[in-house]
């Protein structure tokens, strides 16, 4: 077990939709510590470089184009193996195969517009967290229980 960070983004339909607090909802409750968050309009670039493992797959025109379409609210979690824990509360990718009780499972239909994104591993958020954030709009906070885990 290690205390790791992960990078989300829920995509423009999430705001469409109104279910912000929803989703923010189940985070919090499963127990991640928020340590960024915030609204916003991504561009064409910042798209790229977020998705850069993507560009040339057939899916990525329309993703890409999807991201840039309204705001996103992008965070930072942390926790105890947060990345895995994130992704098991979310659901698999491909939302057909997104099991009732997860995020993916309750809430997205189609697999491009897939929820929220969330880092699939340490070097992923390593990467990710400052495309999206400074430094400074990270706050490293504690409620002290840290100390009981
Ligand atoms: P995300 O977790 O944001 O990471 C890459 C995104 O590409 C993914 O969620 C989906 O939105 C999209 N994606 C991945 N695979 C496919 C696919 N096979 N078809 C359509 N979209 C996909």
């Amino acid at each position: 077990m290690s205390r790791e960070r992960t990078f989300l983004m829920m995509k423009p339909g999430i705001l469409q939709r109104r279910l912000v607090g929803e989703v923010l909802s189940r985070i919090e409750r499963k127990g991640l510590k928020l340590i960024a968050l915030k609204l916003m309009r991504i561009d064409d670039e910042l798209v790229r470089k977020h998705y850069a493992e993507h560009i040339g797959k057939a899916f990525y025109e329309k993703l890409a184009e999807y991201t840039v379409s309204g705001p996103v609210v992008a965070m930072v979690a942390e926790g105890d193996d947060a990345i895995a824990v994130m992704r098991r509360l979310i659901g698999p990718t491909d939302v057909a195969a997104a099991l009732p009780g997860t995020i993916r499972g309750d809430f997205a239909f189609h697999t491009r517009l897939n929820i929220l994104h969330a880092s699939d591993s340490a070097t992923s958020a390593e990467r990710e967290i400052p495309l999206f954030f400074k430094a400074e709009e990270i706050q490293d906070w504690t409620d002290g229980n840290e100390r009981w885990f």
